[in-house]
């Protein structure tokens, strides 16, 4: 195990069950009264038994909820900044009693994923979480949009996972934090930059990644591949796209690919907390934050998730934030730059809308090189094909 950085909160925690005693919670749960939960509720029970989200050991009790939601902190001051929460139609809250066990069934497969240990049962003002946590409740934006649509009875308590959920592509990419952090180890990596991503990787993410591989031991590329809207490009066609650019583009002995297999909640500032702190969890040392993180639309301001990282102290935070200022190809420079690094004119420089660079892909033109390497722009065409297709 890596020495070198501390889970979140001080203890990586693992709350997978195994072996003898995971026979008998199976037993157990027989008996217990089941709920139905989805794909993003499964993501969450996983990534809270792996320790991804340490230090939560399960969905958020009423006071670390309101804390979360007021101050960006667990109710012992632990920096948290997105509610982790179980919603629940008020009837079948109405059937339950603190200190009872439920067992959490997958609501497509049936499979009993983990058991809960009801520890609070509470109503939550939905409208105020959406104002805090993505600084508007306009139900365009769609973690607004997804949250407004949960029920608003929230169930906590401590979770215990009997059964993962199974990838179903490119599994040898799926890794715990304890695996992540043995790997480092194993490489001699002391410090290790994570790069969160839910999109291919151009040549400005190309550009701050390689910015930062300047100053630490290694690279962690770690793309989201949970839930994401629907005009996202898949995660399944990113994958490919990745691996043909570590193939042709980097440096195999310093960049380590696994995913972060969590939904996407487009809350930019406060979803950059949440991803530095999981990072860390994975052994993380530094964490990248450019421009507009997480963002979606026009709902942040473009440097709004860097600024909201000087709430708290360097100790709090235990993993050092990079941040990168736009990033672009300038023609006159002939390199990729940022403002702090080129005087030139904004018409010098190359830009293209992420509306732009899909027409262009559809249309099966690669955007030009200084924007996506070409293998990677294969990759994508190729992609958008076999989408129309199956559509
Ligand atoms: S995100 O929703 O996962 O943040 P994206 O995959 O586009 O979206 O971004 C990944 C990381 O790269 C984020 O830290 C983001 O701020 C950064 N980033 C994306 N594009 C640029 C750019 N042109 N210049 C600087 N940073 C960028």
């Amino acid at each position: 195990m890596s020495e070198t950085i501390k889970a979140h909160g001080g203890t990586l925690v693992n709350r997978l069950v195994t072996g003898a005693e995971r026979e008998a919670l199976l037993e157990k749960a027989k008996q217990l009264p089941s709920f139905s939960v989805n794909a993003w509720t499964i993501s969450d029970l996983d990534l809270i038994a792996v320790g991804a989200f340490s230090p939560l050991t399960g969905f958020m009790k009423e006071a670390d909820y309101r804390s979360v939601v007021e101050s960006m902190r667990l109710s012992d001051g632990t920096v948290w900044s997105i509610p982790i929460t179980l919603a629940v139609e008020e009837q079948e809250a109405a059937k339950l009693q603190i200190g009872q066990q439920l067992a959490l069934k997958g609501a497509e497969d049936d499979i009993l994923y983990a058991i809960l240990e009801v520890e609070s049962i509470y109503k939550a003002d939905q409208r105020l979480e959406a104002v805090k946590v993505f600084k508007t409740d306009d139900e365009a934006h769609p973690g607004v949009q997804k949250l407004l649509s949960r029920p608003s009875t929230y169930v906590g308590g401590a979770i215990q996972m009997v059964n993962r959920p199974q990838p179903k592509k490119f599994e040898e990419f799926y890794f715990t934090p304890s695996e992540t952090r043995a790997t480092f180890a194993e490489k001699g990596w002391r410090t290790v930059v994570g790069f969160q991503t839910r999109n291919p990787v151009h040549r400005a993410h190309e550009y701050i990644q390689k910015s930062a591989m300047e100053i630490v031991d290694a690279l962690f590329l770690n793309p989201l591949v949970g839930e994401t809207k629907s005009d996202d490009i898949s995660a399944d066609v990113r994958m490919k796209s990745y691996l043909v650019l570590l193939e042709n583009y980097y440096p195999k002995d310093r960049v380590f690919l696994g995913v972060f297999p969590a939904a996407m909640r487009y809350a930019g500032p406060r979803e950059a907390i949440f991803h530095a702190m999981v990072r860390k969890n994975y052994g993380c040392t530094h964490f990248i934050v450019g421009r507009d993180h997480a963002g979606v639309g026009d709902y942040y301001g473009t440097y709004e998730a860097q600024e909201i990282f000087s709430n708290f102290t360097a100790e709090e935070l235990g993993i050092t934030p990079l941040f990168f200022e736009h990033s672009f190809f300038c023609t006159k420079c002939g390199n990729m730059a940022s403002s702090k690094t080129c005087p030139h004119d904004k018409a010098d420089h190359l830009h293209l809308s992420g509306t732009k660079v899909r027409g262009l892909l559809r249309e099966g033109k690669c955007p030009p090189k200084e924007f996506t390497r070409p293998e990677v722009a294969e990759v994508l065409i190729e992609g958008m094909n076999e989408q129309l297709v199956s559509q």
